[in-house]
């Protein structure tokens, strides 16, 4: 059986990982299983999630509504209070079963809860198994500004099991994909250029490869001095920009791939102006971006609000933007400060 073995826990993968999670919780002796899903993973996911559970153990659980607009302390606070009037203790253990606002979200909780208690991260979307799930971040906005509020925490185990991906609309898988590039353009390039040729690659060994490389990046660097920024390529103006489509009640959301997406665009072009990336990479890039994801027109108009929620990146320091940028394909340079022009500048040149 598959099985990658994080810093304290491990990432089990496919129908062989429930007998590993019956183990982990008969071997831990917990007094209730709590097991947190938003209403659609209610509907889809735990039908086909339970049966699997093979437990005396008490079950409980706790539905919060769906989508990254709840992914904040009321809704933690909601759920503690949830966990403490269904008679939760130290030896609870938390299952979050759903996307990234569910594990980032019910990590915190747990880590929280009686000064923490155990939990184990099951995602059900390509975003949070490749991404979210894995490496002990967890935490939740702060109004528009994503994941302000959190620690980093680890959970129990991982389960990845991609038949939860059947419950998932194909937006959100390309949502997930965005990482994936993500790991290609930054750390291994055969997977790039598996997914720019259209390789015949099983979505299974692109999640396994993610978490593999994931895992590594993690392991090396846990707390984010240096090698885990890569991470963040394409985050630092991609989450600005996804922060603004959620606070403009005009726009329709984008999701977070979509303005991953972008923001990789972006900072390839930065880079290329900055740090020599090779100008065929960065149409490569491109490229690909815009044959998986419908173009978004980024509006002159809308730069400078844009600018202002890059200034609230947590990752700043000194009052100063740090980007993680590229001087090629697998080769990052971190704390890149960039003019404001040429952020506006690598707007303009996705948008044409
Ligand atoms: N999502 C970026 C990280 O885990 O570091």
């Amino acid at each position: 059986m598959k099985t990658i073995q994080a810093v304290s826990y491990p990432i089990h993968f496919q129908e062989e990982s429930y007998q590993e999670l019956a183990t982990l919780i008969a071997e831990n002796n917990y007094s209730t299983i709590f097991i947190l899903v938003d209403e659609n993973t209610f509907e889809h996911c735990y039908p086909k999630f339970i049966p699997n559970l093979a437990t005396d153990k008490r079950i409980e659980v706790i539905e919060i509504e769906s989508g990254e607009i709840h992914k904040n302390l009321e809704t933690c606070m909601w759920v503690w209070n949830a966990i403490t009037e269904l008679g939760g203790d130290r030896k609870s253990v938390l299952i979050t079963l759903g996307g990234g606002v569910i594990t980032d979200l019910g990590g915190f909780v747990a880590s929280c809860f009686k000064r923490g208690i155990d939990f184990i991260n099951i995602p059900t979307t390509l975003l949070s198994m490749v991404d979210a799930s894995v490496g002990g971040k967890t935490g939740v906005d702060l109004g528009v500004l994503k994941n302000q509020i959190g620690l980093f925490a680890n959970p129990e185990m991982v389960l990845v099991d991609d038949r939860y991906l059947e419950t998932v609309a194909p937006r959100e898988i390309k949502s997930g994909t965005a990482e994936i590039i993500k790991y290609g353009i930054t750390y291994d390039v055969k997977l790039f250029n598996e997914i720019k040729n259209n390789s015949a690659l099983k979505i299974s060994d692109l999640i396994f490869r993610s978490i593999e490389i994931k895992n590594e990046v993690v392991l090396k660097d846990p707390r984010e001095k240096n090698l885990r920024k890569i991470l963040n390529f394409g985050h630092t103006l991609g989450h600005a920009i996804e922060s603004f489509y959620l606070e403009s009640e005009d726009k329709e959301n984008l999701t977070h791939g979509e303005a991953i997406a972008i923001g990789m665009v972006c900072e390839c072009y930065m880079s290329s102006k900055l740090l020599n990336f090779p100008a065929e990479k960065l149409k490569q890039v491109k490229d690909l971006v815009v044959s998986i994801y419908d173009k978004t027109n980024l509006l002159k108009e809308d730069f400078s609000a844009i600018l202002d929620l890059l200034k609230h990146d947590k990752k700043n320091t000194n009052g100063q933007v740090n980007f993680v940028l590229l001087n090629d394909f697998e080769d990052f340079k971190i704390d890149c400060n960039v003019p404001e022009a040429l952020i506006i500048e690598s707007m303009e040149f996705y948008n044409v």
